[in-house]
């Protein structure tokens, strides 16, 4: 039960002056289960991936099955796009909740049971489902985008950045809710917030320019960042836990939050 990507190219505008190769022959497989982080800089190629992974576009090259079956957005995969907010057209939020649903063939009361409970497990208020999506504060029509996807019951789930133009307590959230739901599917969460992608993800993959430059578990991915000098891929915790590692301190440098970290120093300030 994976996400098998084989030798996948993409290119926009080919064979134009703009031409761009946006994935250039990546191999991955994402298993059921996991989290499986996706990070990389500004143009890299993660919502390239995202797409095709969800089953829109055509890649140029390469291959993508899910179980075995190419992907079917709405069926065995689902994503929350980058810009969820630009997919919300109905007059109230519930119409735009039960439009897939409705188009999966469900009757109107499993639509309805399905839209409240997943409210519920976000703790969102069921008011804001009479009101138009366009009166929804940004943070909030973002954790419902969310929850539009989660109606869906996907076995894969692809995120991109879902906690852009979140507070911090809404991100709590929906970074509690990722791990609680992740057991029974797989979730690939794409981030520029390392910390997060470090403390949600199992496994994780780098992509530079279009080019997988490092896949693995997290400790792997913490090794590999630290063993280049690549600072940059390294969330500040895990800095300053490679900071005092270097001073002589006998710390982990796989900490996923501060009071990880915390308990670290504690122990090792104990131990000398
Ligand atoms: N619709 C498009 N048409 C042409 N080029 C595109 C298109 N979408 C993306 N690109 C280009 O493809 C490359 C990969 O872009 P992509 O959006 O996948 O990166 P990303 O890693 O998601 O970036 P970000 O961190 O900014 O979200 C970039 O060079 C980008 O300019
Ligand atoms: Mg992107």
């Amino acid at each position: 039960m994976s996400i098998e990507i084989r030798q996948l190219t993409h290119i926009y505008d080919a064979s134009t002056p703009w031409e761009t190769i946006a994935l250039d022959r990546i191999d991955l497989t994402i298993s059921k289960g996991t989290v499986f982080g996706l990070v990389g800089g500004i143009g890299s190629g993660k919502s390239t991936l995202a797409s095709l992974m969800a089953g829109l576009g055509t890649p140029a090259h390469g291959s993508i099955t899910i179980d075995g079956e190419p992907p079917d957005p709405g069926r065995n995969v689902g994503i929350l796009f980058q810009q969820p907010e630009d997919f919300f057209f109905e007059k109230t939020l519930f119409e735009d909740m039960a439009s897939g649903l409705l188009h999966l063939g469900l009757t109107e009361e499993e639509v309805h049971k399905r839209i409240h409970s997943t409210l519920d497990l976000l703790g969102l208020d069921h008011q804001i489902l009479d009101r138009s999506p366009f009166h929804l504060n940004r943070g909030t029509l973002r954790l419902a985008a969310f929850a539009t996807v989660l109606t869906m019951r996907p076995g894969y789930l692809i995120l991109d950045e879902p906690t852009a133009s979140l507070d911090p307590k809404s991100r709590k959230r929906l970074v509690e809710v990722i791990k609680r739901i992740s057991g029974d599917i797989a979730i690939i969460y794409i981030s520029h917030r390392l910390q997060e992608v470090v403390a949600v993800s199992e496994y994780l993959a780098v992509l530079e320019q279009g080019k997988v430059a490092f896949t693995g578990t997290v400790p792997g991915y913490l090794d590999w960042a630290t063993g280049q000098d690549a600072w940059e891929y390294l969330p500040v915790l895990n800095q300053v836990m490679y900071g005092l590692q270097r001073l002589g301190f006998d710390v982990d440098l796989n900490v996923a939050c501060l009071e990880d970290a915390v308990e670290q120093i504690r122990l090792s300030l104990e131990r000398t």
